[in-house]
């Protein structure tokens, strides 16, 4: 690849650092084609159990390619289904996404942020949606999961003035799961977090994303009923029978992810 970065650092965990320094991690056609080459191989790899995506120490991303954009008409992103690239890694990957958030998460880079399942930040981190500055809105999902995230009043304030918030009000405002000190812990939580997930049965762990996104699109009533019926479909499982021998007869479960 020439934008993405791929690696495992740690076992079961794929990691995932873009990487076009010189435009700030700007996300491009060609990056994106990347990315989702890159999560749709880890997602299928059996030995993987989670993955985190990273940016550099300045940059998690910049934002859409505002280069790449300026010249778009309305009938090529129309006809083209612009942006339509950005929704493999919220709408196809069934592993667990960790983003590890350092510097700039701006635009399009907050919402690929937070397309994650789960987010971690830097407390110098610097988010926002300052689309309103170049004449348009967020087209990745911006005001959608951010306004759930943290309330309509603070979203509007941000989507129309364009300020930035930081990494410290993200963990505050429940955006961000966890603030680190510094980029190095950030993406070292990260990693860990995510080792952590990769060393549970990935049935289960494909099935506790599964319900806690649904919680996004389902009211309460019908969110709980399909919780428990997929809570039911574990006990089809091996390793429901394997996780709950070994906690009786207490020994370490050695899951089959069958
Ligand atoms: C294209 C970008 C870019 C972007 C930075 N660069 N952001 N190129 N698209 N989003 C490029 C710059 O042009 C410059 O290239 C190089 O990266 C370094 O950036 P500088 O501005 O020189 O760095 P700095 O002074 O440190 O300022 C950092 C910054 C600023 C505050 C992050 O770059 C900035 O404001 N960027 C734009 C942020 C933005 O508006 N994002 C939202 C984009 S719209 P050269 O060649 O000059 O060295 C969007 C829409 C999403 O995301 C909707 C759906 C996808």
């Amino acid at each position: 690849y020439q934008f993405v970065q791929v690696s495992t650092p740690k076992k079961g965990v794929g990691l995932i650092t873009l990487n076009r320094p010189r435009a700030l991690n700007a996300l491009n056609t060609p990056l994106f084609l990347e990315l989702n080459d890159a999560l749709r191989r880890l997602d299928s790899d059996k030995s993987i159990g989670a993955l985190v995506l990273t940016g550099s120490h300045k940059a998690f991303a910049a934002g859409a390619d505002i280069k790449e954009m300026k010249d778009l008409t309305f009938s090529t992103a129309y006809a083209t289904d612009f942006i339509e690239l950005w929704s493999t890694m919220s709408h196809a990957i069934k592993k667990p996404v960790i983003a590890a958030v350092n510097g700039y998460a701006l635009g399009g880079g907050c919402e690929l942020a937070m397309m994650a399942d789960i987010l971690y930040c830097s407390a110098s981190a610097t988010f926002g949606q300052p689309e309103i500055k170049l004449g348009v809105i967020p087209g990745a999902g911006g005001s959608q999961r951010l306004t759930k995230t943290i309330g309509k009043a603070r979203a509007m304030h941000y989507v129309l003035t364009g300020d930035t918030w930081s990494g410290v009000e993200a963990e505050r405002w429940g955006l961000a799961a966890k603030v680190f000190e510094g980029p190095e812990e950030c993406v070292e939580g990260a990693l860990g977090a995510a080792e952590k997930i990769a060393g549970y049965s990935q049935i289960a762990v494909k099935a506790g994303k599964e319900v806690v996104n649904k919680s996004q699109d389902l009211g309460i009533r019908e969110g709980v009923e399909f919780e428990r019926r997929v809570f039911h479909g574990l006990f089809g499982s091996q390793d429901q029978k394997i996780g709950m021998t070994a906690f009786s007869e207490k020994k370490k479960p050695e899951w089959t992810n069958a």
